[in-house]
């Protein structure tokens, strides 16, 4: 299956990704992982796209297509993938549809996650990672069970991303709603969008999106 999962910063589309890959035997493929991997590499891709992500604004198309172009070509993916957090703008769809188009595939489903902005400050603000697993944890909505310890591989340091401040988070929702949101008519003209309820509890929200993908099977 190759599947988008689309919604605004906060959502849960990194969440829900991790949850979905292990069940349906896919691959998360998120485009900001790979950018902060850049940034943390030091490379030029990586200096350039700090700068932007900590202003809270979209890294160019043509960054971000070509380091998805060149993951798409790998084998582990032959059993389908989740796009998370890519495409973020119409050129990169269209991108993203050339792309697919010239080696025969196509989107089985786009699942957009919808919450509205009012939650997303909270979620953002809260969320931190375990930092030798990467397992994601949030102050409020998904403690670990022992304090200060990851559940899954007992580590007791954490990191919070550079970007996850109130006026930072503020900059990424007017990019989300500006250059993001055309993506729901785009997909919608398509037939392949499918809108979920991302404002209630982590499992639940699992289960729309396991619901959806029963049903493409
Ligand atoms: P990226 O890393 O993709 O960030 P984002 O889209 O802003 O989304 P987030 O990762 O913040 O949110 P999420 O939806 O994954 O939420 P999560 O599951 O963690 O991009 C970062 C930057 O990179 C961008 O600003 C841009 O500069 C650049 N970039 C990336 N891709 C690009 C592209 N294609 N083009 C151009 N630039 C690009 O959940 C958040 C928190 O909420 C967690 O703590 C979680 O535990 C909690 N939570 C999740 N679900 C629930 C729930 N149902 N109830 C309660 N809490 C919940
Ligand atoms: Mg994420």
């Amino acid at each position: 299956m190759k599947l988008i999962f689309l919604g605004p910063p906060g959502a849960g589309k990194g969440t829900q990704a991790k949850r979905i890959e292990q069940v349906h035997n896919l691959v998360q493929l998120s485009t900001g992982d790979m950018l902060r991997a850049a940034i943390a590499s030091g490379s030029e891709v990586g200096k350039q796209a700090k700068k932007v992500m900590d202003g809270g604004n979209l890294v160019s198309d043509e960054i971000v297509v070509g380091i998805v172009s060149e993951r798409l070509k790998d084998k582990d993916l032959a059993n389908g993938f989740i796009l998370d957090g890519f495409p973020r703008t119409v050129g990169q769809a269209k991108a993203l549809d050339k792309i697919l188009a010239d080696s025969g595939d196509a989107l089985d489903a786009v699942i957009q996650i919808n919450v509205d902005d009012e939650f997303l400050v909270e979620r953002i603000t809260g969320r931190y990672t375990c930092a030798n697993c990467g397992k994601g944890y949030h102050d409020t909505f998904e403690r670990p069970k022992e304090e200060g310890v990851c559940d899954r591989c007992g580590s007791t340091a954490f990191t919070r991303r550079a970007d996850d401040n109130p006026e930072t988070v503020r900059e990424r929702l007017n990019a989300y709603h500006a250059e993001t949101a055309p993506l729901l008519p785009y997909y919608a003209e398509k037939g392949i969008l499918k809108t979920i309820d991302g404002m209630v509890e982590i499992e639940q929200v699992t289960g729309q999106i396991d619901e959806v993908l029963n049903g493409i099977k």
